[in-house]
């Protein structure tokens, strides 16, 4: 009988936990794999919610974060300690997601010590190094390291064809964010109390339509979040509706939202929800809005409307089927395309169609198999 693969997946934040979870879940699963997490914690709180609720136990982890941490600080801190768990382990693969600070360093350690990395959510790109900043150079830099290339779509495989990487280890296999999604809201379906949390807040604001709010990137710190910050208040005087937003950890998101959005009657501003009450509340919201990668992935398979509030996405197949709209970060046009949204039927109708251009909920399965190759 052969060997168990050695498999290391690293990860470090919210949305990458969200996404690996599954891929973990199948690995710990299957006897053809020794499954081995190293968590780096470049997130603290908005990573241990995900742990709990998936039950993924790390084996090591770097709590590397620190309060308003710099990218060169961050990322010399991941490097350093991704390498030692690496010399430790002698891993025969490592499992990095998407283009956070944390999957740069660790396919960069990786590639180091000549150890393959398969690389989750590949070859999303806006074509614009500053748009999203920084994570259209890191996922830049992990594409010539990778030897497996696991795509969400043709477009996003395309790209990395594109950039002359071999075609042989490119795959199509979804997005493991789909199989994320399908487990919480099954779980939820078995116990609902898991998202009970909002019932508060779905009191409070009966009768009005709910608008749900995230946003945290890097390039809109200053006046991209000010602006958003006047978006949401010119459109919380609408009586007719109430705007549900869990404020990102990240200082420079609440800092902002804090001094401009507090007390106002239509606006909770609340912590960051766990999965389930986040999922929960794309569910119970009319629209989304949003600057975040995954929600614009998770509100289309959940037929809710997003306004991006970013210059350029790399993920145009939720614009191309006409669930997202990207809106920018003026919030004249914030205003105008939410209200839009509010008052003609016939654009909210168009926008809200379920449907799932990101995949079908089997992308974990698909990436194991290609592991076990
Ligand atoms: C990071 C990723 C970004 C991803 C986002 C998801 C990088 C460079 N950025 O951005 O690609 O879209 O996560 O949310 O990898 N903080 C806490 N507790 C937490 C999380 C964050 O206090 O649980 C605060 C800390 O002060 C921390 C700061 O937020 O220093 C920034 O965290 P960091 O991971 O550097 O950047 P994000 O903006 O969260
Ligand atoms: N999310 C969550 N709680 C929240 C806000 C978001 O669980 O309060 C989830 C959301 O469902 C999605 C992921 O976090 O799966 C997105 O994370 P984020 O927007 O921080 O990062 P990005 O996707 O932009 O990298």
């Amino acid at each position: 009988m052969q060997a168990a693969q050695r498999i290391l997946t690293i990860f470090g934040t919210r949305p990458e936990a969200i996404k690996l979870f599954p891929l973990v879940h199948a690995l710990e699963g299957d006897s053809r794999f020794a499954s081995r997490v190293c968590v780096t914690g470049q997130h603290r709180g908005m990573l241990d919610q995900v742990l709990a609720i998936s039950g993924v136990v790390p084996d090591h982890d770097l709590a590397v974060m620190q309060p308003d941490q710099t990218l060169d600080a961050l990322t010399a801190r991941l490097l350093v300690g991704i390498g030692k768990v690496l010399d430790e382990e002698r891993p025969d693969w490592v499992v990095v997601q998407g283009d956070t600070a944390t999957a740069m360093a660790g396919a960069l350690a990786a590639y180091y010590r000549k150890i393959p990395v398969c690389h989750v959510e590949a070859g999303l790109r806006s074509g614009n190094i500053h748009h999203p900043w920084p994570e259209e150079i890191n996922r830049r830099i992990i594409g010539p390291i990778a030897a497996l290339h696991c795509a969400p779509t043709e477009t996003a495989a395309r790209a990395l064809r594109a950039e002359t990487i071999d075609p042989a280890t490119v795959h199509v296999t979804g997005n493991t964010v789909i199989d994320a999604l399908f487990w919480i809201t099954d779980r939820i379906a078995r116990e609902p109390a898991l998202a009970g949390g909002l019932a508060e807040l779905e009191r409070r604001f009966a009768g009005k339509r709910i608008i749900g709010v995230t946003s945290h990137r890097r390039e809109n710190f200053g006046q991209g979040m000010q602006s958003i910050a006047d978006a949401i208040r010119r459109i919380a005087v609408r009586p007719d509706i109430a705007l549900i937003y869990p404020v990102h950890l990240n200082p420079n998101v609440r800092s902002v939202m804090d001094r401009e959005l507090a007390g106002l009657d239509n606006v909770a501003l609340i912590e960051p929800l766990d999965y389930p009450h986040f999922a929960h509340l794309i569910g119970m919201s009319h629209l989304m809005l949003t600057d975040s990668g995954g929600v614009q992935e998770e509100a289309p398979a959940l037929g809710k409307p997003v306004l991006v509030m970013r210059e350029t996405t790399e993920r145009p197949e939720g614009v191309e089927a006409g669930t997202a709209r990207l809106v920018g970060t003026d919030a004249d046009a914030i205003v105008a395309e939410t209200f839009r949204l509010l008052d003609d039927d016939a654009a909210y109708a168009a926008m809200a169609r379920a449907h799932n251009p990101f995949g079908d909920g089997k992308s974990a399965a698909r990436i194991a198999e290609l592991l076990a190759r």
